[in-house]
């Protein structure tokens, strides 16, 4: 069952066309990331989702919603952190939920929030007090008052320590436990790779790859292959003595197979050891997620560049 569908959807602001036209679909009870450099169009995605800003054209369904004609509805069963997200220096996050339930009109637990978020024992101080780390759990905090069955985190831990980042990464999860299905914007591959079910990799408007870690691993990655360090004289044996794609490289002395089973993988170091030459170092290799993402993306040099790891 679908939570959301979105079917060539298109924004341009003025002549800056920011969603080229995507379509994906994000699934009950799973995390889905959209994982992308600044500038991608992320937010404007995510934004258009949360009824808080009009598409140019497409089709964009939420919990069975037009998210810009059902607004009000919407806004009632969905939980919503913005990018950057700020609140009044001298509230304290019980305030800030108790506020919040207010405005929305709903009767809330601020207790029971406070735990969700692993909050409890910061909910009495100041917001201007709190570390970067809590600043934005009274955030995912706030996004809970209507306990929604969607939420939308936009770089919930953009600028975050990386201790700080864990810790927002464990509230996520235990939101998807407790059922809520998430919508999850970063640039921080690993923040995609640790929490998405799913992940849709965006640049430059449009969505490049989508499916899960592995599955994208799986489809846009290379070869496995064995690493091997010695000479030229064992490179030429393997080659002979079997179908591998060999390469050999003189200034490292690293030798590659490129390999598709176990089997192969068996029979490659059976003819390293038969070819009676000197070899160390042999390990194997695939292409990571991260390898994989700075290749789809690399056709813009500035968008590999505001994208970061950790
Ligand atoms: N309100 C706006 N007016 C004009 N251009 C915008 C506006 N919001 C975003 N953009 C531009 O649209 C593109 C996509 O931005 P955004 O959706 O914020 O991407 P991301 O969240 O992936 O960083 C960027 O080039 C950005 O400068
Ligand atoms: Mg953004």
């Amino acid at each position: 069952m679908s939570v959301i569908e979105t079917h060539d959807l298109k924004k341009s602001y003025g002549f800056l066309q920011a969603v080229k036209g995507i379509s994906f679909d994000v699934r009950s009870g799973e995390i889905f990331s959209m994982l992308g450099p600044n500038g991608a169009g992320k937010t404007t995605t995510i934004e258009i989702l949360e009824g808080l800003r009009t598409k140019d054209s497409g089709d964009v369904n939420v919990l069975g919603l037009d998210p810009w004609k059902n607004g009000y509805e919407l806004h009632k069963r969905i939980g919503v952190i913005p990018q950057g997200f700020r609140f009044f220096d001298k509230a304290t996050p019980k305030e800030a939920i108790n506020y919040y339930a207010d405005l929305f009109g709903v009767k809330t637990n601020a207790e029971q929030i406070l735990q969700e978020v692993i909050l409890q024992d910061a909910e009495n101080n100041y917001f201007e007090n709190l570390s970067g780390g809590q600043k934005q759990k009274v955030g995912l905090a706030l996004s809970l008052v209507n306990n929604p069955e969607l939420l939308f985190l936009d770089e919930p831990t953009t600028g975050l320590d990386p201790q700080a980042r864990r810790a927002v990464w464990q509230v996520i999860k235990n939101l998807k436990k407790a059922g809520r299905s998430i919508v999850l914007t970063t640039h921080y591959l690993e923040e995609a790779e640790q929490l998405a079910d799913r992940v849709a990799i965006m640049d430059d408007g449009l969505i490049i790859a989508t499916g899960s870690p592995h599955e994208i691993e799986q489809r846009f990655g290379s070869q496995e292959r064995i690493k091997v360090i010695g000479g030229r004289q064992l490179a030429d044996y393997i080659k002979t003595n079997s179908n591998f794609k060999v390469t050999y490289d003189d200034s490292t002395s690293e030798i590659e197979i490129a390999i598709q089973s176990k089997n192969d993988a068996l029979m490659a170091v059976r003819l390293i050891e038969q070819s009676g030459l000197d070899w160390s170092d042999l390990s194997t290799e695939k292409d990571s997620l991260e390898d994989i993402f700075l290749r789809l993306i690399s056709n813009t040099a500035e968008a590999a560049d505001s994208f970061h790891t950790s």
